[in-house]
C-alpha cells in the first residue's frame, strides 16, 4: 500500500506551477469521441492523474487511438468500434456518466453500467437522463445497466432542477450534433464548462452561453480536428493555497486565472491572509495563525467550490477562534473530519450531515489517518504539513486520482513529505 509520510512543521516557500483541470479533461476527452472527421485532436497541459489514466484506458477500449507525449497527447478517434463502456473501467471512474451523451450522439446508441454511489453521497444520475431523454434518446435500465438509443437526437429547451456541472455538460456533448437548438436552463456555470465550450466550438460546434444560467446549442452536423490547451486547475490551486495557509507559508502560484479562485481568494482573506493577484500569478502570504470565519458555504461556481471545503477545514482547525462550514452540494462530504479529530483538531458535525463546527486549536500532532475520498485526503496532507510531528496517510489511491505530483510540487515548496510503498 502506498502512504504518504510527513514531518509537519515546514514553512511553504517558493513558486509552483499548476498544472490542467482535471474536471476540464476529463470531459474534454469525451468530447473528441464526438469527432468524426479523420483530423487528429491535439490536447496540451493535460494532467497525467489517475481518473485521466482510466479515462484513456475507457477510450482505447472503444476503439480510440491516444498517444502521450509529456503533457500533450494526440488523439484519433477515426475507427470507433463500440458503444458499450466496460463495466469494470466504469466501476472505477464515475466521471463516465458523461460519456453517454457524447456516445450516444456518435453512434445512436450507448450502453454504460449504472454508476452507483460513491463515497461522497448518493451522487445520483436523475438530471443527465432526464436531459437526454428530452432530447429524444429512448432509457432502459436492466440489471445495472443503462442503455439508451435514438435515431438523431432533437433539440430540446431544458431545465435543470439543480445546476449539475456533469448533466449540464453531459447534456451539451449529447445536442452537438442534434436536429436544431438545445437551451439548457439553470445550467451549472463552472469554469470547467466553459472550457468545454470552447473547445467544442473550436471544433466547429455552435455553442453560447456557458459560463451562464443558460446555455444555447445550435446543432451542426460536422466538427473537425483541433490543437487545446486545457485550462489550469483551480482545485489543485486552492489545495496549494491551502498548504501555503497551513504552514504560515509565502507561496507564488503560477499559470493559473486568479479569478477562478475568487470565492476562495476572498474567504482566506478573512483570515487574514494577504493574496495579491497579478495576470496568471497569485501570491499568498500567511500569518503563522490566522483567524476564524464565520461562515464558510459551499455552492455551484461561482460559490465557494465543494472540493474545497475539506482543505478549508484542515486550515480552519488551527484558526484562532470558531468557523462554521456549510456543504450544500453533496449529502455526505465530511468523512476527513473524523481524521482530523485524530490528529487534535476539534470538529462537530451536526446531526443533518451539513454542517460542521471547527472550534480552532492551537496544535495539531501527526497521526496515521485515512484519505477517505480525494479531496479529504488532500485535506489531511495539508493537516499533516501544519501538524506537530508525523503524520502517515492511507488511501493514496483517492488523492493520485486528481493530483499529479502532489509531493512533488509541495517538496519544492519546502514540505517533508514523502511516499512510500508499505506491504505489511
Ligand atoms: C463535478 C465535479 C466534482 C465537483 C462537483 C460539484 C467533475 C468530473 N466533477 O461533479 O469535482 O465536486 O462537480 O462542483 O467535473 N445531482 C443530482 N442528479 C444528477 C446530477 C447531480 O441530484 O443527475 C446532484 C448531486 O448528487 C450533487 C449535486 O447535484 O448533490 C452536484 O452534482 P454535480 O454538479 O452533478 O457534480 P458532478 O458533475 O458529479
Amino acid at each position: 500500500m502506498e502512504k504518504f509520510i510527513v514531518q509537519g512543521g515546514k514553512r511553504l516557500e517558493g513558486v509552483i506551477r499548476v498544472g490542467g483541470a482535471k474536471n476540464s479533461i476529463l470531459p474534454i476527452l469525451a468530447a473528441v469521441l464526438l469527432n468524426k472527421s479523420g483530423d487528429e485532436i491535439i490536447l496540451t497541459n493535460v494532467p497525467r492523474i489517475r481518473d485521466v489514466i482510466k479515462m484513456v484506458e475507457i477510450l482505447r477500449s472503444l476503439g480510440a487511438e491516444i498517444t502521450w507525449s509529456g503533457n500533450d497527447m494526440a488523439v484519433s478517434t477515426t475507427n470507433l468500434t463500440g458503444f458499450a463502456v466496460d463495466e469494470k473501467l466504469m466501476r472505477e471512474m464515475r466521471s463516465t456518466v458523461f460519456l453517454m451523451g457524447a456516445i450516444l450522439a456518435r453512434f445512436g446508441q450507448v450502453c454504460i453500467s449504472h454508476p452507483g454511489g460513491c463515497a461522497i453521497g448518493q451522487r445520483p444520475i436523475d438530471l443527465h437522463l432526464k436531459g437526454l431523454m428530452a432530447l429524444g434518446a429512448q432509457l432502459r435500465e436492466k440489471h445495472g445497466y443503462i442503455y439508451a438509443s435514438c435515431s438523431r437526437l432533437t433539440g430540446a429547451d431544458i431545465h435543470l432542477d439543480f445546476p449539475s456541472v456533469g448533466a449540464t455538460e453531459n447534456i451539451m456533448l449529447a445536442s452537438v450534433y442534434a436536429r436544431g437548438v438545445t437551451v439548457i436552463n439553470n445550467a451549472a456555470k463552472e469554469p470547467e464548462i466553459v472550457d468545454l465550450q470552447n473547445l467544442l466550438n473550436k471544433m466547429g460546434a455552435r455553442i453560447r452561453g456557458a459560463g451562464t444560467d443558460q446555455v444555447r446549442i445550435e446543432g451542426v452536423s460536422q466538427l473537425h480536428g483541433v490543437q487545446y490547451a486545457v485550462i489550469p486547475d483551480r482545485i489543485v490551486a486552492g489545495t496549494l493555497m491551502m498548504a501555503a495557509v497551513a504552514t504560515g507559508g509565502d507561496v507564488t502560484l503560477e499559470q493559473i486565472i486568479p479569478n477562478h479562485l475568487d470565492a476562495v481568494t476572498a474567504k482566506l482573506r478573512e483570515t487574514g491572509v494577504q493574496i495579491r493577484e497579478e495576470n496568471d500569478r497569485l501570491r499568498i502570504q500567511a500569518p503563522p495563525r490566522i483567524r476564524a470565519i464565520e461562515f464558510v458555504r459551499t455552492l455551484p461556481y461561482p460559490g465557494y467550490p465543494t472540493d474545497l471545503q475539506a482543505p478549508m477545514m484542515a486550515v480552519l482547525a488551527r484558526a484562532r477562534g470558531t468557523s462554521i462550514i456549510v456543504e450544500n452540494v453533496f449529502d455526505s462530504r465530511f468523512k476527513h473530519v473524523g481524521e482530523l479529530n485524530r490528529m487534535g483538531a476539534q470538529i462537530i458535525v451536526t446531526t443533518d450531515n451539513r454542517t460542521a463546527i471547527v472550534h480552532g486549536v492551537e496544535r495539531m500532532t501527526g497521526a496515521s489517518v485515512t484519505a477517505p475520498d480525494l479531496r479529504a485526503g488532500a485535506a489531511l496532507v495539508v493537516a499533516g504539513l501544519a501538524a506537530e510531528g508525523e503524520t502517515v496517510i492511507d488511501g493514496l489511491e483517492h488523492i493520485v486520482r486528481g493530483y499529479e505530483n502532489l509531493e512533488g510540487d509541495l517538496t519544492k515548496l519546502g514540505a517533508d513529505i514523502r511516499r512510500i510503498n508499505d506491504n505489511t
